[in-house]
């Protein structure tokens, strides 16, 4: 949510290497984007647009003289409008302190009100602004010191990038919203995800909540917000590549991505076998096992509610972590919580976290960030290595959580073997199926049904969560009003929304389930639906058919893929941009 950017080095073409770098960010938000270039006379220039930043494709012309230090922020709003003067960056009513900011202050209100009393003039209706007015208020003191007067003001949740006209500085601090330090030779970068800096350094350093950094050309020093102690930090080396953060021949990440599942599941597999015996041993000693995400990370932990009882015949319960407070009252010592993350930064999963690291409950994550927050205040972490997801809608982290949880499961049933060789198995039909004439087959179907108002899914058993994630992903790149629902729900409520020719997904694996959901499939039928059947055999009741493989306990992968395809090829079709959807953002890091 907002990405930002900073780099502070020998090169001369600051403004130009910000621009690229947030053009690798731009996946965090895009309503708007901005850059603050100090120049070599002292002053600092700021260009802000509404829209995205990915056209721009240089700014140096507009310098008046080069610039070795620039900051970058590309927005997804949430004080203030979409608008040139509430885009980023912001500074005080004489351009001396700058600032970006990434998060929410939540007492910007009365600071503003304060700040205005003392004839500071606003010229944005966003929170962030008052950063800028507190720190140029104090500038007397020095930027270090102002800054740090100013922050301890401030409440809520940031990651904020400053500079000032003054001082050849600049000064980043964190509390909720991530930010990593990149650093090259002679060279600093600061930026809310990796791949803004992958091309130029592997090298890194995490700035944690409460922390500062201060990059002068003499290096960066770190320090704590509260005590101003200086913090000693370890450079680590990241193992993503370049080529993997890119687009390479696909038109978009979404589909490069979706395709990418040949692969990635090869890596969950390799999860060593002691990690995931001990993490099991863990969830069996429990009390109350809990399992938690956002979103489609929600979805995930459902279907892995499903594979635990189906597996391990183990309870651990499916709660959306933004209402994980009605069972945090329930945690003891002894329970353990399951967080599924792609970003691990997810803000509402991050506070249901809290209340069970309050509660003395381990915690074990489940992400594709190893470097996130979420991972790093774990007990245990599964990472997933789905390798950087980029498209706003997740497609291949989804799978490679699903594949680690049904390992899991399988650890707990003391039959990890057993679920090895099943996602080997699913490995090889996954890449059988991914062909081009798979894709074309879906896309004409999509063609087909490309100007519905309102689209159906339904599912039962473990294909109840697949429906609702397929729904998801297809409206939220489509924009067509998709629902999910438990097929054995349809005749209480839903069934009322069904007339002719609406397309109505039916995942119909091979399992327990499947008489009952053809059942309802003929019930859709009888008023009208069109039948999407999504099935390993075709069925009378199917208009069109997907064929999917049938893979056992992973039915759910191998039937969320084709539905993963179907919505990128509605979005394409209806001339959306489906790695970036209106109104969202990768990594959802506030409240
Ligand atoms: C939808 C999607 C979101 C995320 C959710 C949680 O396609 O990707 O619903 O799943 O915002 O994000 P993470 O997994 O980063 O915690």
């Amino acid at each position: 949510m907002c990405g930002i950017f900073a780099y502070f080095g020998p090169k001369e073409k600051a403004a130009d290497i910000v621009l690229k770098g947030l053009k690798k960010l731009e996946y965090r938000g895009y309503d708007s984007w901005g850059i603050a270039a100090k120049q070599k006379d002292g002053r600092i220039y700021i260009e802000k647009h509404v829209g995205k930043i990915s056209e721009v494709i240089s700014l140096e012309d507009s310098l008046t003289s080069p610039s070795h230090l620039a900051i970058g922020h590309s927005r997804w709003a949430t004080h203030g409008g979409v608008t040139q003067f509430n885009a980023h960056p912001h500074a005080d009513e004489n351009n001396k302190v700058v600032i970006v900011h990434n998060g929410i202050f939540e007492n910007y209100a009365e600071l503003k009100q304060e700040l205005i009393e003392d004839a500071c003039l606003f010229s944005s209706e966003t929170d962030s602004e008052v950063l800028a007015h507190l720190i140029a208020k104090n500038m007397d003191e020095g930027f270090e010191k102002a800054f740090q007067k100013a922050i301890s003001r401030l409440k809520g949740r940031y990651a904020v990038l400053a500079i000032c006209e003054d001082e050849d500085k600049l000064i980043a601090a964190r509390r909720g919203s991530p930010l990593i330090i990149g650093q090259g030779e002679d060279t600093y970068f600061v930026a809310s995800d990796v791949p803004a800096f992958l091309a130029y350094t592997k090298e890194v350093m995490y700035l944690d909540d409460e922390q500062m950094v201060v990059i002068t050309k003499d290096g960066a020093t770190f320090s704590s917000l509260e005590s101003g102690k200086t913090i000693k930090k370890r450079l680590i080396s990241i193992d993503w590549e370049v080529e993997e953060a890119e687009k390479g021949e696909y038109p978009h990440f979404m589909i490069k991505e979706i395709m990418e599942q040949k692969d990635t599941l090869s890596r969950t597999i390799n999860t060593a076998e002691a990690k995931l015996n001990e993490i099991a041993k863990l969830i069996s000693r429990s009390d109350r096992a809990y399992i938690i995400g956002c979103g489609t990370a929600g979805y995930v932990a459902h279907i892995g509610e499903y594979l635990f009882a189906e597996i391990a015949n183990k309870e651990v319960i499916m709660r959306p972590a933004s209402e994980f407070h009605l069972s945090a009252r329930f945690l003891t010592e002894q329970s353990v919580v399951i967080a599924i993350s792609q970003s691990g930064e997810t803000a509402d999963t991050l506070e249901a976290l809290k209340l069970a690291m309050n509660a003395g409950a381990k915690i074990v994550s489940i992400v594709n960030v190893e470097s996130s927050t979420m991972a790093r205040i774990s007990d245990k972490i599964l990472p997933i290595k789905a390798g950087p997801e980029k498209a706003v809608a997740s497609t291949k982290a989804t799978t490679a959580q699903i594949a680690i949880l049904t390992l899991l499961a399988h650890a707990s049933a003391n039959k990890l073997d057993e679920g090895r060789q099943l996602l080997i198995q699913t490995m090889g039909s996954i890449n059988d199926m991914l062909n081009p004439r798979y894709e074309d087959h879906i896309t004409s179907i999509a063609g087909n049904i490309m100007n519905v108002q309102d689209i159906m899914v339904i599912g039962r058993g473990i294909s109840h969560p697949v429906a609702m994630e397929a729904a998801m992903k297809m409206k939220e790149v489509s924009y067509i009003h998709t629902e999910g629902f438990a097929g054995g729900e349809l005749k209480h409520g839903p069934i009322a929304l069904i007339e002719e020719g609406v397309p109505s997904v039916v995942i119909a694996p091979d399992d327990n389930f499947k008489n009952e959901i053809l059942s309802n499939a003929m019930e859709l039928k009888a008023r009208g639906a069109l039948i999407i059947g999504v099935s390993p055999e075709n069925a009378e009741v199917f208009d069109y058919w997907i064929k999917t493989p049938s893979a056992k306990h992973a039915n759910a992968i191998t039937h969320i893929i084709p539905l993963q395809i179907l919505a990128y090829k509605l979005a394409v079709l209806r001339q959306h941009n489906p790695d970036m959807p209106r109104n969202l953002a990768k990594s959802v890091t506030v409240k």
